[in-house]
């Protein structure tokens, strides 16, 4: 028996008795004749105590420990003069009588320590080391046991999980698919799933009727903070269902796992927010509701005073920001500098203060008198010593602007507590979204969701203007989740691919397996998916979502740690009849 106890367990009522631990030697400290040795594993931190005086040899052998060693002790537990109250265990410690090591240790290359000096990149190629420190740890805990929990939940409803395959076919929309070269079928290749969708309409016309998955997805897209390119859904779908009878399902999901892990109780349903309504007010399609600061349009009121820059916009809007009369000149060119950065790409700002006296100052008010300011600012509803910042140009680019500006301005105000927690369902989304550069419209969601009822007589007439029956879960900002109600209908479907631009020998080539299941009999079906990794990411109140996924990839999309991708070997290219055309520098 290695141990009979853990490094988390002994507390005062162990007293007397004999124990063996093992573990990792987080730090030795000689003191006189007294060397301390700090021993962890998993569940925590015991001391262990050699005395010198008792056991010179022993004592002697604890002296050569290395950091990280792997040890096993055998010894009494005995209370502590100098107790510790910061961890569970530290009103004891164990009076060794046996050490033995197990194992050896380089000296790692960083502390392995809450706060630890070792930077991003290091840790990330060490990562087997970083999963060692107890804040890691904790992340992947709570992933587990929110898997654990939904795995619970989503049965107690009558879901089924159920695996569905990973290498598919090939039928990139929205992101780029990775794919896998097929030896046995020499030029032709496979690929990883974007998500499990079409399997899952597949299993409601199988007459599954309620099916989820905690799945890997894959999608070969430019990376951030809350994306990876494979990354894990909780990916559900019922049949017989309406929207509302979705958003119902998974709201009480959301509810139950807030609750189960943060003690947190929503009394009241989610509120639901058109996305026309999300773009007007927030500027963004999944809006931080932990903060008001809503845009106000105010076009009407600025053209036709002689300033060209107002009069030639399509749109003007502002956020009024509480309390910030007192930015200076320089805070208020940090923020023009904000909005210049080219990924938000504004070419200017305007402000209007409210002093606390009530007059108004203006970095436009050559062009406009007090009196006409002071519209703009009671329709933003702005009191003494508030600052209204306003952004002008083309609509939708300057709502974006505006987002970003208005989620600084939260940030700089305090007003996005990582522990406060704001969701909200974003609903009624567009069918189609129009893309200039290829000129031809895109599904928003997918291809397989349901135009509105309500709508479907403009198809053809108004397309940009469908709505779909599609949802979005939005947390903080975050899109933690989204789905539809889906086409069940193959000639609806036809239409749907038409409308993408598909040809009928192109749909069928790359979905008729799709429409032609959808022939036999699919019942009306629809459900969403959650990225199960933001999910973790945003109840551990963490920004990355890499923090809560053992072994990540880094920005470039490289597993540093086992070095990958990487090039194979010439042998293995021939059996799958591939040439690589090698990119310059590359050997
Ligand atoms: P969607 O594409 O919206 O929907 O994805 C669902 C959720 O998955 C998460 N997500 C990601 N998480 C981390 N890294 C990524 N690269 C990444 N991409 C997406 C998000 C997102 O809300 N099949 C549909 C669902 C459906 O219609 O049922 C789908 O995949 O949290």
């Amino acid at each position: 028996m290695y141990r009979t106890n853990t490094c988390g367990e002994l507390r005062l009522s162990d007293v007397g008795n004999q124990v063996t631990l093992a573990g990792w030697v987080q730090r030795t400290r000689k003191m006189g004749g007294m060397t301390f040795v700090d021993l962890r594993d998993r569940y925590g931190i015991t001391q262990i105590v050699f005395d010198n005086d008792t056991d010179a040899t022993l004592c002697d052998a604890a002296n050569h420990l290395g950091r990280e060693f792997v040890i096993q002790v055998t010894g009494r537990v005995a209370e502590r003069t100098a107790k510790n109250a910061n961890i569970p265990t530290g009103d004891i410690e164990i009076i060794a009588d046996s050490l033995k090591v197990l194992n050896k240790s380089d000296v790692p290359p960083f502390t392995i320590e809450d706060n630890t000096d070792g930077g991003d990149d290091l840790r990330m190629r060490y990562r087997y080391l970083d999963l060692r420190r107890n804040c890691v740890r904790r992340n992947l805990e709570l992933r587990h046991r929110m898997a654990f929990e939904i795995r619970r939940y989503l049965d107690s409803k009558g879901f089924l999980e159920v695996e569905t395959p990973v290498l598919i076919k090939s039928t990139p929309e929205g992101a780029r698919d990775f794919v896998v070269p097929s030896r046995m079928n020499p030029g032709e290749f496979y690929a990883l799933p974007q998500s499990p969708q079409t399997f899952k309409q597949l299993l409601m016309v199988s007459g599954f009727d309620r099916y989820f998955q905690i799945v890997k997805c894959f999608r070969d897209e430019d990376l951030r903070a809350d994306r990876q390119p494979e990354f894990t859904q909780i990916d559900c779908e019922m049949s017989f269902v309406t929207q509302e009878d979705v958003l119902q399902m998974f709201e009480g999901l959301v509810k139950h796992i807030f609750k189960y892990v943060k003690d947190i109780d929503f009394t009241e349903p989610f509120p639901r927010m058109t996305w026309a309504d999300a773009m007007r007010l927030y500027g963004s399609d999944k809006p931080d509701t932990r903060f008001g600061m809503q845009f106000v349009e105010l076009k009407d009121l600025t053209t036709g005073k002689g300033f060209a820059v107002l009069d030639d916009a399509e749109y003007v809007g502002a956020i009024c920001a509480p309390g910030c009369a007192h930015y200076t000149r320089k805070q208020l060119d940090q923020l023009t500098d904000f909005v210049r950065r080219p990924q938000i790409g504004a070419k200017g700002m305007m402000w209007v203060k409210v002093e606390e006296d009530g007059s108004i100052k203006s970095s436009v008010s050559k062009f406009y008198t007090e009196d006409e300011l002071r519209r703009w600012t009671d329709r933003a509803g702005a009191k003494p010593g508030d600052l209204l910042l306003i952004l002008a140009g083309p609509t939708m680019r300057t709502r974006k602007q505006l987002c970003e500006l208005r989620l600084e301005m939260g940030s700089q105000l305090g007003l996005r507590d990582p522990q406060k927690f704001s969701c909200l369902w974003v609903i009624d989304f567009p069918l189609f979204e129009w893309d200039d550069e290829t000129q031809r419209y895109y599904a928003m969601h997918h291809p397989f969701t349901a135009p509105n009822p309500d709508d479907i007589h403009l198809l053809d007439s108004d397309t940009g203007a469908v709505r779909a029956t599609a949802y979005d879960m939005v947390v903080n900002g975050n899109e933690l989740g989204g789905g539809s109600i889906r086409i069940h209908d193959s000639q609806l479907q036809d239409k749907m691919f038409h409308l993408l631009g598909l040809s009928e020998a192109d749909a069928q080539y790359k979905f008729g397996f799709l429409m032609n299941a959808f022939k036999y009999g699919a019942p009306p079906h629809g459900g969403l998916a959650f990225g199960f990794d933001r999910f973790v990411s945003i109840l551990a109140g963490l920004d990355s979502i890499r923090d809560v996924i053992a072994f990540p990839k880094n920005n470039s999309g490289r597993d540093t740690m086992i070095d990958a991708p990487s090039v194979i070997d010439d042998s293995q290219l021939q059996e799958l009849c591939i040439n690589i055309n090698k990119p310059e520098g590359k050997e």
